[in-house]
């Protein structure tokens, strides 16, 4: 396509004329400058104005010393004027490696999706080359969410080398200083935070693991203006949450400039990536979304969890199964006997569906272990003599539904698959292969490897018509990354994550309601781009109740808790009601083996779970606020609250994570996002069968107003590790 066409060549700003195109939503604005030569300028980001046209009154930041003009570029090309990190980095075709972009036009509409949404397209162009690069910045008014990406394309004559192409380039001048709290780990310890002031230079954020995104970084992350983001208070304090929906290696970038303001730079990461592009193909970036609040941390979570059960995580806005999955229990370990007892185990209990985990399949190599097996998809002759419709029939004869687990993308050494298509395998030919796992990731961007994952899938449930729920596994990331198929291997780690994406896609298309989890070793792979295609996702294979606490708690920073699967099991010291309250704040899930529970703990567990299937509304679907933080300094508890969106209904929890000496509460605690006006019942619930009545807290009724001002102690001690209070309205 010849962009001459397309496109008025002439700048449309006149001289010394500018133009502000404001991006806003409720709160929000983000407000790009057209300077009268062309260049596309952030000059805004921050709480919206009450009128548009003050956005005119913004000084320009090359007034304070900007030697290049770019600084606050919203998209900073390379290789001309600018000095300092590029957006945007590209060899021409002539093999020139300059790029310079000037405005041509934008556009602003309401997309036919909802009124609610606002998408702006800013085209610019490079004035010595036929090379565009369109911004687009979708605004989801109501949850104040902007979810901005790039498109990149040309009609030179020949192929353009992409270096570096990100999705946004944001720039924040407004605070003294910013402290960016991000998120790091490891398998089974996910989701630690950790928060640096942002000084002069650049920190980064990445990862070159190409699967397991999350495994050591996640690319979702906060920064507090001019102060330290204070645990203790989750209402004050600017506030802007970003979060990169791409599941393969990215790369943020925080650089401070010469004039003190924070650059922005977020995309894939360009390591080992370079992108060769012809001539009419459009590159179009990942999403980068971020999310703004001058009022605190909770505000911006909850702007991420609206918009997520409203606009991305499939059926955010309906129901769940609780599930019972005795993998933690079981291992490898179990046979169709074994099986069908469990499956009367998981009914006894009251769960809605019954998952089979890794271990069910594999002749040649019986996947008996985690050293063999792995991409042989078919039932194992002496651990399933009849089939998994054997299965499925006992579960449709339970009254509960059935799942089971894949892991399509990987396969061990030891399996057929490996040994009748080493082709399909991503790994060096002439290197030592190296393994996470025992297992190699097959190579994605081979369209025949597609396919053979996409059936995977869809022959799982289409020849299973009652498999009604999917678990989907990733345990290894990309070693020795090469294909034997591709024609650039620079390549390989863009389009392993396109072809995922694409095989997702379909999946969901001709899915559209089964539910889906994403598991990778626990929570090695949570973004917002492969959370298009799954219902839910696994936190951490680490299911100790404390960990978990705090797990959760990073979590809900971004992520709502309909989509935090949250497994009851045997790991951890804490008692069996303290692990049942805490993976109630999540999704409800069961890991432990009826057989092994006490009657009393049975019981317990019965009725944990219709006491949940009674809340799971508010749970899910209400708003969060969080009260106590168990990151807080000196907090002897973590305390958040569920309220429904009628405010007539809420579910509080608390927890003790602090073992000292009377460690607890003392005093009460403020309850937030209650109607002031209205007088609601307190009652605590999931007792512990046999628990003295007179040491819980009993239909209490308190204004909303005293509840916020005043607060209520919800008594966390050693003896009373966790507590669940309901609220509803009082007569
Ligand atoms: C890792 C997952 O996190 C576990 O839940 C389990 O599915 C195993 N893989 C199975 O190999």
């Amino acid at each position: 396509m010849n962009s001459n066409k397309r496109y008025i060549l002439n700048i449309v700003v006149g001289q010394n004329s500018t133009i502000n195109i404001p991006i806003v939503t409720a709160d929000t604005a983000l407000v790009i400058r057209i300077e009268s030569n062309g260049d596309a300028l952030v000059i805004y980001l921050g709480k919206r104005f009450q009128n548009d046209a003050d956005y005119a009154s913004i000084p320009n930041f090359q007034l304070n010393g900007d030697y290049t003009g770019l600084y606050s570029s919203a998209y900073t090309p390379s290789g001309t004027r600018s000095l300092l990190e590029p957006a945007i980095q590209v060899v021409h075709a002539d093999g020139n490696p300059s790029l310079d972009l000037k405005y041509v036009h934008h556009q602003q509409n309401t997309t036919n999706q909802s009124s609610d949404i606002t998408l702006t397209t800013i085209y610019l162009k490079d004035p010595a080359y036929q090379f565009e690069v369109t911004l687009n910045y979708k605004a989801y008014y109501n949850d104040n969410i902007i979810e901005q990406w790039t498109t990149i394309q040309h009609s030179e004559t020949g192929v353009v080398r992409l270096e570096k192409y990100c999705s946004a380039n944001l720039y924040l001048a407004s605070a003294n200083n910013y402290y960016l709290t991000h998120f790091h780990g490891d398998w089974s310890q996910e989701m630690h935070p950790a928060e640096v002031q942002l000084t002069a230079g650049i920190k980064i954020l990445d990862t070159k693991v190409g699967t397991r995104t999350n495994t050591f970084q996640a690319s979702s992350f906060f920064i507090s203006f001019n102060q330290p983001f204070d645990h203790n208070d989750d209402d004050q304090g600017e506030i802007l949450a970003g979060s990169l929906a791409w599941s393969g290696n990215y790369k943020i970038e925080f650089e401070i400039d010469p004039l003190g303001n924070l650059r922005l730079l977020a995309g894939i990461n360009p390591y080992a990536s370079e992108y060769y592009l012809t001539a009419g193909e459009e590159f179009i970036t990942p999403s980068f979304l971020f999310t703004y609040s001058s009022r605190g941390l909770g505000t911006t979570s909850r702007n991420w969890h609206r918009w997520a059960r409203k606009y991305r995580i499939p059926m955010g806005q309906n129901d769940r199964w609780i599930y019972f999955n005795p993998w933690s229990a079981t291992g490898f370990n179990y046979n169709e006997t074994l099986l069908t007892a469990l499956m009367r185990d998981a009914k006894t209990l009251g769960v809605d569906l019954f998952v089979v985990d890794d271990g069910w399949f594999g002749n040649k190599y019986p996947r008996d272990n985690d050293r063999q097996g792995l991409g042989d998809w078919q039932e194992n002759v002496k651990k399933l003599p009849h089939g998994i419709d054997y299965l499925t029939n006992v579960t449709e004869t339970l009254g509960i539904k059935f799942g089971i687990w894949l892991e399509p993308e990987m396969v061990n050494p030891r399996s057929e698959l490996y040994e009748n298509h080493l082709e399909w395998v991503i790994r060096v030919p002439n290197r030592p292969e190296y393994y996470m796992r025992n297992q190699l990731v097959l190579d994605l961007s081979n369209p025949v490897v597609q396919e053979f994952v996409y059936d995977t899938l869809d022959g799982m449930l289409t020849k299973h018509s009652m498999v009604s729920y999917i678990k989907w596994d990733c345990n290894s990331v990309i070693y020795n990354a090469y294909s034997t198929s591709i024609r650039h291997q620079s390549h390989l780690y863009i389009d392993y994550v396109r072809a995922l994406y694409n095989i997702m896609g379909r999946l969901r298309t001709k899915y559209p309601t089964v539910p889906m989890m994403l598991c990778s070793a626990g929570g090695g792979r949570v973004d917002y781009g492969v959370l298009q295609y799954f219902t839910e996702f696994s936190l951490s294979d680490n299911s100790d109740g404390l960990e978990r606490v705090f797990m959760q708690w990073s979590y809900s920073f971004f992520y709502p808790s309909i989509a935090t699967c949250d497994g009851v099991a045997s790991q951890g010291q804490q008692p069996l009601k303290f692990r049942t309250d805490v993976a109630m704040m999540g999704k409800l899930d069961y890991g432990l083996l009826v057989s092994k529970l006490n009657p009393t703990d049975l019981l317990f567990s019965q009725q944990a779970i219709q006491t949940y299937k009674r809340l799971k509304d508010t749970i899910w679907h209400g708003d969060l606020f969080r009260l106590v933080s168990p990151y807080g300094m000196g907090n002897d508890v973590a305390s958040l609250i569920y309220v429904n969106q009628t405010q007539n209904h809420a579910v509080w929890f608390s927890y003790l994570v602090n073992n000292r000496y009377r460690a607890g509460t003392s005093r009460p605690i403020r309850v937030k996002g209650i109607d002031p006006n209205k007088k609601y019942r307190l009652q605590e619930v999931n007792i512990y069968p046999g628990t003295d009545n007179s040491t819980i807290i009993n239909a209490i009724n308190l204004s909303g107003d005293y509840l916020m001002t005043v607060g209520f102690d919800p008594m966390v001690n050693a003896q009373r590790s966790s507590v669940i209070i309901e609220f509803q309205l009082a007569n």
